[in-house]
């Protein structure tokens, strides 16, 4: 049910189980996949499991059970909190994370430069990020991310603290940034609308310990226009994956 089989998943878990020390079991059985450029979202009821999932993903944590498929490297997590250093610029806040990599000072300018540009913040490279709003902030974040030319983002949250407009404008500058890239992305939600406007496939997990319930496929063509939001077959879907939350409760 829940992974498109084949070759071309770049990220995999086959009977996926997490069990903390002290006896927490997080996750039992997760069975999922990414196919390569594919948008796939989870949504799940809180304290199921899901930053546990992406943890797992990233390769932060190491599964109790089962076994992952993913790149080695070139995996971005993005989360909730943008996480900059108050000290540095935008600019310098990107470049930290190629100052890691070894790359000349002109290559690491350049790139941080451009991945602020693609994520619509060329102007702001010089402000700190208490001169920024929040999804201004969240942008750098995003810029942090991209400059790395991952093969894969995990992203955990990334807008749920945000108001509502900005959040439905990160989500359309989201889908146009990830659609001229070439990545994959597995992406954390509470939010049914978020989830499907930005997804090719949600998966909706149980209550702890987490496992994948139910997929909604979203068979709507990229790019999507904000007014989506108001069609039928919208609501239809977004109706689909919320019985299967509920499902998910009882
Ligand atoms: N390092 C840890 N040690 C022990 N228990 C943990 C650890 N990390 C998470 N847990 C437990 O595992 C369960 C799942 O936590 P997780 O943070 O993955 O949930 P979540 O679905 O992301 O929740 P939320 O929606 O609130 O963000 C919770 O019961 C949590 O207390
Ligand atoms: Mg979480």
């Amino acid at each position: 049910m829940t992974s498109p089989s084949g070759e071309s998943a770049v990220l995999r878990f086959t009977g996926v189980g997490k069990r903390f020390d002290g006896g927490t079991e997080a996750l039992a059985g997760v069975e999922l996949a990414v196919a390569r450029r594919e948008f796939v979202s989870v949504v799940g009821p809180s304290g199921c499991g899901k930053t546990t999932l992406l943890r797992l993903a990233s390769g932060l944590s190491a599964p109790s059970e089962g076994r992952i498929e993913r790149p080695p490297e070139r995996i971005a997590y993005v989360f909730q909190d943008p996480t900059l250093l108050p000290w540095r610029t935008a600019l310098r806040n990107v470049e930290l994370v190629t100052e890691l990599h070894r790359m000349s000072r002109s290559a690491r300018r350049a790139r941080a430069l451009d991945a602020l540009k693609r994520v619509g913040l060329d102007g702001f490279e010089r402000r700190l990020p208490a001169q920024l709003s929040g999804g201004m902030r969240m942008r750098v974040s995003l810029a942090r991310a991209l400059v790395m030319e991952p093969e894969v983002f995990l992203f955990d949250e990334p807008f749920g603290a945000l108001d509502e407009i900005t959040r439905l404008r990160m989500q359309e500058e989201l889908q146009r940034v990830m659609g001229d890239g070439g990545f994959s992305s597995l992406f954390i939600t509470h939010s049914v609308a978020e989830a499907v406007f930005l997804s090719h496939r949600v998966l909706v997990m149980s209550t702890r310990p987490g496992r994948i319930v139910a997929e909604v496929e979203v068979p709507i063509p990229f790019p999507r226009p904000a007014t989506l939001r108001f069609e039928p077959e919208f609501g239809r879907l977004g109706a689909r994956v919320s019985e299967a939350l509920a499902g998910a409760h009882r």
